[in-house]
């Protein structure tokens, strides 16, 4: 006996153009990097590798592949839209396509470019018309992708950007940070809803990507929860009423008290990046999201974990995708799973964390699957886990 997953369900992998590609120089997180401790540099050189990424997706037995397109490649001027990149991107659709992957595509996933950035940002009121430009720009290449993601996380890059405006980053989990700024929140629910029309129009389905970050009331602290999941989660669930889907991405949990964010629990397990060890995370995160938008579709977009120790990796997915089996089970609408990530990628600041089902060598950037990655390709392939023992 074992879990089995409905027909037609969507296996992959995920990943982020900045965080594989390399050398995003017209973006604005290129002239930040010297701040951070790691530099992203040639990330995995996944602007050239492409094929052999994709090759990998279908060799293990995934069935689908999100990426992104960059923004900062497609427009490093405002206004003049790079043909060459755009062809780029048509071609990563079509060899997803001809290999039988079906493409997810996410325009936006925390980088701008840096003349966005330099007119003022999110917070610049022609930010959702500039947007909106950058979408209909890439909507010809966009044919034969069933799933475009607008922006990855936008609850995650409004608290980021109230963290870099205040002069610090706060360690520890996107839940744990201070609220993010309103005018951005609501510049970023403008931006969607500009996109959503363009994509709408031409016959796309379209939705964004939640950082899902379980908010847990202790102490019978559930008023004070809710208080503080709605800047930092809700209000943009709220704002994917509607939409064609919505996709969840969970790592981990949150803990609220009468004071707010508690820290990890003493003696907890935790992975690489801090975080505790809690793969309930991604069926918690699935059962809030069915539950506050009924009849929108999900789609796990992201869920997985920083190891070293690949076993644990398979431990942790495991435990995540019963998580994920009951919340379908209890009704929850969930086409797919993309686990974070298909490649040890650049962390955002650090090589450190990996989170990937396939190591890269950082010089030669050889490919090296991991037998996580040979697990979840027979997940796969059985559609659904064996019971384990
Ligand atoms: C982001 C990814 C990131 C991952 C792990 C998500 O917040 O979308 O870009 O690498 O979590 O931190």
């Amino acid at each position: 006996m074992g879990i089995s997953f409905p027909q037609g369900f969507l296996w992959g992998a995920a990943s982020s153009a900045h965080q594989i590609e390399g050398n995003n120089v017209a973006s604005d997180l290129w002239g930040l990097e010297s701040r951070l401790p790691e530099r992203s540099g040639d990330a995995c050189d996944s602007y050239h590798r492409w094929p052999e990424d994709l090759d990998l997706v279908r060799d293990l037995g995934l069935t689908a592949y999100r990426f992104g397109v960059e923004w900062a490649r497609v427009e490093p001027v405002e206004g003049q839209v790079s043909r060459a990149h755009l062809a780029h991107y048509r071609r990563m659709v079509e060899g997803c396509l001809e290999r039988g992957i079906t493409p997810i595509v996410t325009l936006h996933h925390f980088t701008s470019p840096m003349w966005f950035q330099r007119e003022g940002g999110w917070r610049s009121g022609a930010a959702a018309g500039r947007f909106r430009a950058y979408v209909r720009a890439v909507l010809p290449i966009l044919d034969g992708v069933p799933w475009v993601c607008t922006i990855n996380e936008p609850n995650m890059l409004a608290m980021m950007a109230e963290a870099i405006r205040d002069g610090h980053r706060e360690p520890g989990v996107a839940g744990a940070m201070a609220a993010p700024d309103q005018a951005m929140a609501d510049a970023l629910v403008a931006a969607h809803r500009a996109a959503r029309e363009e994509l709408g129009a031409a016959g796309l389905r379209a939705g964004w990507t939640i950082a899902n970050q379980n908010f847990q009331a202790e102490d019978g602290a559930e008023a004070e929860r809710d208080a503080w999941a709605w800047p930092r989660e809700d209000q943009f669930l709220e704002a994917a009423k509607g939409d064609d889907f919505v996709g969840v991405q969970a790592y981990t949990r949150v803990r609220i008290g009468r004071q707010g964010a508690l820290p990890v629990p003493d003696g907890a397990r935790r992975t690489l990046t801090g975080w505790e060890f809690y793969p309930d995370a991604l069926g918690d995160a699935v059962r809030h999201t069915a539950g506050k938008l009924p009849g929108v579709p999900i789609l796990v977009t992201e869920n997985g974990i920083a190891t070293a120790d690949d076993a644990e990796r398979v431990e942790y997915t495991s435990a995540a995708l019963a998580g994920l089996h009951a919340a379908l089970a209890e009704g929850a609408d969930v086409r797919g799973y993309l686990h974070w990530s298909l490649l040890d990628n650049y962390e955002w600041g650090s090589w450190a964390p990996t989170f990937g089902l396939v190591s890269v060598d950082r010089e030669t950037f050889a490919r090296d699957a991991k037998p996580s990655a040979r697990w979840l390709g027979e997940v796969a392939r059985s559609n659904g886990l064996r019971a384990a023992g």
